[in-house]
């Protein structure tokens, strides 16, 4: 963001001068009590994965890991932040319903270390040696975008099987990429720092190859392009784990490791002081506004939201309950009003706001969005987008009305505003809306979603209908078949049901195929396990004849 005196100024005036948000929750209703156990629902539901992404490879491996003496990867992550500092983690739940580990091997996220925010990335050798899959490589990826668009220095807690053998073939192209954007990373003056635990072979000792500070454990740290039995293979010679890549040799003699460390404790506190001593200054301004608490109880976010997404609600009642002293100006008002834009501040920063109010964006929403978005670019002020969006109005009127034009006026803005963007998806994100309220594919610097929150094409019900009209390849009588068994039992909405089971039983067959001893993924799988177990030797690798990393 462009530091500029100002314009600053007249954005925080702004964000002074706005009236606080009166609410008309009912805390007593039954519509209320009834939105607030659902989300609670969902929350458990939420609770129970990040359960399972928090027990990583599970009970037995992290047994064997701390019976080694080490650290788990949260436990490295809670003694490298500042005391009692937060942890935003970062896609938590990556790899989610899918055969990997929930979590994907890896944590990500925020913390506070010696007093300076950066990105920590740290492996679980817990789950499958720490090694990557094609899911955590898309969430390394994703937080070294989030260090580069944020200006935050990286910390990656390296220890590491490298790449998730059966899977290689989808991650070794891709893969390269995580080294290229340490180094951009460092290019572009953001620090990067490696505190090697353990394993960090073949392409995973550019880690520590690439980032500017290095810390290696003594008598853990391995960081070597081919372990003992591959250089045995390649030129016939006798090596240990030490002489190869152990930590006294890179601090001794190779000089990869800028810090020797004696044990973990002792690389997390080098760590910290590497950090201390980076000098580092935040870019953009401080907070300018008082940050006072919402007016409005935020616990009450549990009841605004209706289970069903379907259901719109007054984002008002969100921003009343998460704006500093629930101030917010409201600009244009009494037009497009299922658009909700205006100024505020969050933490003391003032902010402008976008908010859908009933779902569908007409030509007025997009021409507002368009108009309040140079108008932030204009004073140098971030931008929060409040999903809730069916998508841009379709029909004749509307098409005549020029709804593809206005729409794309929005969408082009949100391209081209270079204030920082955050999003959250608070229930529904569909068709096109998801592109004007700033998704995933426009960049926002970061993206949450409520549990519960939906992301598509079109809603169930749409999606329903629009299949069976246009229903090929036996979708339609499938469909019809779904629906007619729904409106039998009873369902009060038998297209949504329809197409629910129709995905369903979609997905059951997917799932039958994947775990089918005849699938290839799974055959080539269970050969590089057996190929990698203790003793086995290595009689695949012998027969390569390219060995080097
Ligand atoms: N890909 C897929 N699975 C891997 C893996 C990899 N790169 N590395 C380890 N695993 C699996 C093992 O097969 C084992 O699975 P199992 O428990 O179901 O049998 C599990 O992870 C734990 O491995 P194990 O060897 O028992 O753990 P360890 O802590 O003693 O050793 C390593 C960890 C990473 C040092 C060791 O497994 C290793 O050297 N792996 C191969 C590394 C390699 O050659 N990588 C190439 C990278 S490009």
């Amino acid at each position: 963001m462009r530091v500029t005196g100002g314009v600053q100024t007249a954005a925080a005036a702004r964000a002074a001068e706005g009236t606080p948000l009166r609410s008309s929750l009912d805390t007593g209703s039954a519509e209320y009590r009834a939105n607030r156990e659902a989300q609670l629902a969902l929350l458990r539901q939420h609770d129970e994965q990040l359960d399972l992404a928090r027990a990583g490879g599970g009970p037995r491996y992290a047994e064997r890991h701390r019976a080694r003496g080490r650290l788990l990867a949260r436990e490295r992550i809670e003694l490298l932040l500042d005391r009692d500092a937060h942890f935003l983690e970062l896609s938590p739940l990556a790899a989610w319903g899918t055969e990997f580990t929930v979590g994907a091997s890896l944590v990500t996220g925020i913390g506070v270390v010696s007093r300076v925010e950066c990105i920590l990335i740290a492996h679980d050798p817990t789950v499958r040696g720490g090694a990557a899959n094609p899911y955590s490589l898309r969430k390394s990826l994703r937080a070294l975008e989030i260090a580069r668009r944020n200006r935050l220095p990286v910390i990656n807690l390296v220890e590491s099987g490298g790449a998730d053998l059966p899977t290689q073939s989808e991650i070794f192209v891709p893969g390269g990429k995580i080294f290229h954007d340490l180094t951009e990373l460092s290019g572009l003056g953001i620090p990067t720092i490696a505190l090697v635990f353990g394993n960090s072979t073949a392409g995973g000792a550019y880690v520590p190859g690439m980032c500017d500070y290095t810390v290696f454990v003594d008598r853990q740290a391995k960081v070597f392009l081919g372990g003992p039995p591959l250089v045995k293979m390649a030129t016939g010679e006798d090596a240990d784990d030490e002489e190869l890549g152990g930590a006294r040799m890179h601090a001794q003699v190779s000089g990869l490791a800028d810090y020797f460390a004696t044990d973990e404790r002792d690389a997390i506190r080098l760590g910290r002081r590497i950090v201390s001593e980076l000098n580092w200054r935040k870019l953009g301004p401080p907070p300018s506004l008082p940050a006072d608490e919402p007016a409005h109880d935020p616990e009450e976010l549990l009841g605004i939201a209706p289970a069903d997404v379907r259901v719109p609600f007054d984002p008002r009642e969100v921003l009343a309950r998460v704006l500093d002293g629930s101030r917010f100006g409201e600009y244009k008002e009494s037009y497009g009003t299922s658009l909700v834009t205006g100024w505020a501040s969050v933490h003391g920063y003032p902010v402008g706001v976008l908010a859908n109010a009933r779902g569908v964006l007409f030509s007025e929403e997009s021409k507002k969005a368009a108009e309040f978005i140079l108008l932030a670019n204009q004073t140098d002020t971030p931008l929060l987008f409040l999903q809730n969006t069916t998508g841009y109005m379709v029909g004749t009127s509307y098409e005549q009305g020029g709804i593809v034009k206005d729409g794309a006026k929005m969408i082009n803005a949100v391209t081209g505003s270079t204030v920082p963007h955050i999003t959250l998806n608070m229930a529904a994100s569909f068709g096109a809306g998801n592109y004007g309220m700033c998704g995933r594919a426009y960049d926002p610097r970061l993206l949450f979603a409520w549990p519960g929150s939906k992301l598509a094409v079109m809603g169930a019900t749409q999606l329903a209908g629009v299949m069976s009209i246009v229903g090929r390849a036996g979708v339609g009588p499938a469909l019809r078949r779904g629906r007619r068994r729904a409106a039998a039992a009873g369902d009060r909405d038998p297209d949504r049901a329809g197409v629910a089971r129709l995905l369903r039983d979609r997905a059951a067959v997917r799932r039958r195929a994947d775990r089918s001893p005849r699938h290839p993924h799974r055959a080539r799988h269970r050969a590089v396990r057996r190929a990698l177990r203790p003793g086995r030797g290595t009689p695949r690798l012998r027969r390569v004849p390219d060995v080097t990393a």
